[in-house]
């Protein structure tokens, strides 16, 4: 229910000189408006309203490592989360908690565990959560990774729920939300959780004091059906700590009816599947689709930049292979969800099926080391390891091989590089709730060439469908669009491009932080505007 301050708020703005008329532009859909980093920051800017602006997530956007001499170096994580997240924290200003994961975090912040960040150029205050060893194991690599991550991907890998697991993830939520109500300090605030790590949050906020917070959350990974999601053995609990938010984002249409399906069948709740609301406890949690993106025009200057065109000439002298040849690519985290062994097979196909090309491709894999304490992860290692061996043993040469396998974090620079340099690029996870390195590649190549080839099973490929798209577990479908990205003519290369590039432009981080904002604005504002007789399909969510 609305509260008199909220509704103050309100007041306030349209007396600050945001006449109504100027409200309802903002809260109207974007769908024909270009959303950039100038127009979301006037969002902030005029709509807060001295709100305050919290973003929660497991994973920091920066972390203090100690590098081998010693110094303490400050490096981005291989996120697509943390990177999604960054522009918008740069124009709001806010305040980040996230768990402080490095080794030299302790030793940067002040009394009250903060420090701004970026260290170059200070936007945003990053809240650090300091969560020890033990629970870690249960709360991270345990319930989060080794239950939820292979419940919702569905790889077929065997999710572990262990009950000591599920009460470190129970506390590890009570110290965030903990750490957030000290940020808030009772004011009014919008609080933007990140992920499957924080399922119960939003529920203990609620309980524990936020009652004048705007919560929403967004769940980067896919959600999966109702049948698979009864295997969860504390379902009713997960989901209940869930309809704590006012607002519940995922990447696709698709994985919100799979949300609202699993909760009407398993908790007493009412959902509507009209309006894709579901009202449990007295609360209305609102679930829409919100698919994520990158910042499109930072990453096409980024790509076109003197430091990329260096880079690239890098490339060639640390892989003296490349030069001369045609090159794939493709980069992730080491996850088997993203279906690297499936992939190293396919090009092995290729090549028994196209021995024209032996000594003419260069594939190169970056690989970056993830969860590596975990079994399925080890398992996942030693699989491509085999993978790639097999396959540089069977085919390559004292001058060639076919994989060059880079099992090493890279900066954006170098991965921007090595995209500029790709003849094709290669996502063909067996599952993924969006996947920005396809979206990254596309902004990359503003010589509009290149061929991507995308997994049907990525939230990507229902905006990407000029890419040539596989299932990533046909070995045969892999290998034939390899044969396709080779041989396809400069002409369709930019025609596909061209279109892809156009969709990623308009379909940015930015249309996507500022309709989850917007929507956020307008469960606060609900009952003003209704007072002004706004038609419901004012607000209708759909870009
Ligand atoms: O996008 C899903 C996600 O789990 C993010 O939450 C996370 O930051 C990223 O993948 C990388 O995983 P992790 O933080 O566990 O290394």
């Amino acid at each position: 229910m609305e509260t008199k301050t909220q509704r103050g708020g309100l007041q306030g703005l349209i007396k600050n000189g945001l006449r109504s008329t100027k409200l309802l532009e903002w809260l109207r859909p974007a769908s024909g408006v270009r959303w950039d980093r100038e127009r979301l920051h006037q969002l902030i800017q005029s709509r807060l309203d001295g709100r305050k602006f919290i973003v929660v997530s497991n994973r920091e956007p920066f972390i203090h490592r100690r590098d081998k001499s010693g110094v303490i170096q400050c490096i981005r994580p291989a996120s697509g989360m943390a990177t999604a997240l960054h522009p918008i924290m740069m124009a709001s200003g806010g305040t980040w908690v996230a768990h402080g994961a490095g080794d030299a975090d302790r030793e940067v912040v002040d009394a009250q565990d903060c420090v701004m960040v970026p260290p170059e150029a200070p936007g945003y205050k990053l809240r650090r959560v300091w969560v020890d060893p033990e629970l870690e194991k249960g709360f991270y690599y345990g319930l989060s990774n080794e239950g939820l991550w292979p419940l919702c991907h569905i790889t077929f890998t065997r999710p572990e729920f262990r009950p000591k697991d599920w009460q470190a993830y129970k506390e590890a939520n009570r110290l965030f939300a903990e750490a957030v109500l000290e940020e808030t300090q009772g004011e009014r605030a919008l609080v933007f959780i990140q992920d499957y790590h924080f399922c119960l949050l939003p529920r203990m906020l609620r309980e524990m004091g936020g009652g004048r917070i705007i919560c929403a959350q967004f769940w980067h990974i896919p959600w999966p059906n109702r049948e698979v999601f009864r295997a969860f053995p504390w379902g009713e609990e997960l989901l209940d700590g869930l309809l704590g938010n006012d607002l519940l984002g995922f990447h696709i249409h698709y994985h919100c009816q799979n949300f609202l399906d699993t909760v009407d069948r398993s908790l007493e709740a009412r959902v509507d599947t009209d309006r894709s609301e579901i009202a449990r406890r007295g609360h209305l949690t609102r679930v829409r689709p919100f698919p994520i993106s990158i910042d499109f025009e930072a990453d096409s200057l980024l790509a076109q930049s003197a430091e990329v065109q260096a880079a690239m000439e890098r490339w060639f002298q640390r892989l003296p292979g490349l030069r001369g040849r045609k090159i794939g690519a493709s980069i992730e985290r080491l996850d088997y969800s993203k279906g690297i062994p499936q992939r190293i097979h396919g090009l092995e196909h290729f090549f028994e099926q196209h021995p024209e090309w032996i000594g003419k491709l260069c594939f190169v894999q970056i690989a970056v080391p993830s969860r590596d304490h975990l079994a399925s992860y080890k398992a996942e290692q030693e699989a491509v390891d085999e993978a790639v061996d097999r396959v540089n043993d069977r085919f390559g040469t004292p001058e060639w091989q076919p994989v060059c396998l880079l099992k090493e974090h890279h900066g954006p620079v170098d991965m921007m590089a090595l995209h500029r340099l790709a003849d094709f690029f290669m996502v063909n996870s067996l599952h993924d709730g969006m996947n920005l390195v396809a979206k990254e590649f596309v902004a990359s190549r503003g010589d509009e060439r290149g061929v991507l080839i995308l997994s049907h099973f990525t939230g990507a490929s229902r905006e990407l469908s000029q890419a040539v798209g596989v299932n990533p577990y046909a070995v045969e479908q892999i290998s034939a669009a390899v044969s396709t990205a080779l041989t396809m003519s400069p002409a369709r290369q930019q025609r596909r491009m061209r279109l892809m590039r156009e969709q990623v432009a308009h379909q940015n981080v930015y249309r996507w932080a500022g309709r989850l904002l917007t929507a956020m604005l307008r469960i606060e504002h609900l009952d003003d505007l209704e007072e002004e007789n706004v038609p419901e399909e004012t607000f209708a969510d759909a870009a």
